[in-house]
């Protein structure tokens, strides 16, 4: 009953990093197509592999494992298998991160990794009328010139990328040291949006505000331990992006039921739900809704208020969020009278 609730109730993901959802099946497919080697012999060794103790640990795995992505058509199949499988999970909308850097740094050009991205996406709003946002994330543990460099190369195809983001390792690398490429972005006029408090402490989530002008915050857990910083986040109505899942497989928090969502919730801001790397994390976004559901007994009404955040928390224009916010009022009356 809340499984199939969690499952058909409208929801917008909005902390999704493409190359996270890299299935090993995939992964050996474009193996074999790209004549890569992969220092894995079987599916099984692969998953056995995504066992991991912090994000630097998880970080390797998941760098090696886009090395098979070469072509435009990679990323065009592995945009496109991601968004088959959350058009399933009921997901009207997606603003999807991916790491220019990750594949420019390997000899891939830019070019060939937005178009295949943006192609998939263009397929998903025609066939499945689903709507989408790309984010482009800078490395923090590479240079700020780095990133800069980058986004010039991603100026020709402004109109298909709605904002920048920051990603990767993110301890002894603070917002900051990226505040002239946001100051750029800004002036471009790009959402703008950080990684920040997953890790790292709530100092990083205060410096994402003021030094980069984010508009919202990528994990932001470790703002709990900071009052002054809650009392912000609430009062500007940052929404915090949550990824359980990933949370646990990376060691933030030891167990789901010690997951500090509920608390985040309870003081008033406004949280939603995603799945960040899922092929790694062992689960898409309906997964995560269900866990933390069950490990912490979340409501119908929680659910619901989470999916609604989900759109109010999103880039697109205010009619159609709107629009969004009353079809989840209806789903979720309706389910009500059914019950
Ligand atoms: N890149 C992919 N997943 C990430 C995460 N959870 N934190 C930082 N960088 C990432
Ligand atoms: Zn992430």
């Amino acid at each position: 009953m809340m499984k199939e609730f969690i499952k058909r109730i409208p929801k917008a993901e909005l902390h999704l990093h493409i190359e996270g959802t890299l299935e090993p099946e995939l992964m050996f497919k474009l193996a074999k197509r790209n004549q890569v080697d992969l220092s894995f012999s079987s599916i099984e060794e692969v998953r056995d592999a995504y066992k991991f103790s912090n994000l630097q640990s998880f970080l390797n795995i998941y760098y090696n494992g886009a090395n098979v992505l070469l072509h435009t058509e990679d990323f065009f199949d592995l945009t496109w298998a991601y968004l088959e499988k959350v058009n399933v999970e009921n997901v009207k909308h997606v603003e999807i991160f991916f790491d220019p850097q990750t594949h420019t740094g390997r000899g891939v050009p830019i070019s060939d990794v937005i178009e295949g991205i943006h192609s998939a996406l263009e397929k998903a709003k025609y066939k499945f009328g689903m709507t989408s946002y790309l984010i482009m994330c800078f490395l923090r543990d590479l240079s700020e010139e780095e990133a800069i460099k980058t986004f010039e190369e991603a100026l020709p195809f402004r109109s298909w990328i709605e904002g920048v983001g920051l990603d990767s390792a993110e301890v002894g690398f603070p917002p900051k040291k990226f505040e002239r490429v946001f100051a750029k972005a800004t002036e471009e006029g790009f959402r703008k949006v950080a990684h920040a408090g997953e890790e790292g402490p709530p100092e990083y989530i205060w410096q994402a505000l003021d030094s980069l002008g984010v508009s919202r915050i990528d994990h932001g857990v470790r703002c709990m331990e900071d009052a002054k910083l809650v009392e912000r986040l609430v009062k500007e109505r940052i929404p915090l992006t949550v990824c359980p899942l990933s949370n646990i497989k990376l060691g933030v928090f030891e167990k789901m039921k010690d997951h500090n969502i509920k608390e985040m919730f309870d003081s008033g801001l406004c949280v939603t739900i995603n799945s960040d790397d899922p092929a790694y994390f062992g689960g898409y976004i309906n997964d995560n809704f269900l866990t933390i559901q069950k490990s912490l007994n979340l409501s119908f009404k929680d659910v619901s208020q989470i999916a609604k955040n989900s759109f109010s928390a999103c880039f697109l224009p205010q009619d159609l969020i709107d629009n969004h916010l009353q079809d989840i009022e209806i789903f979720t009356l309706n389910e009500a009278n059914n019950s």
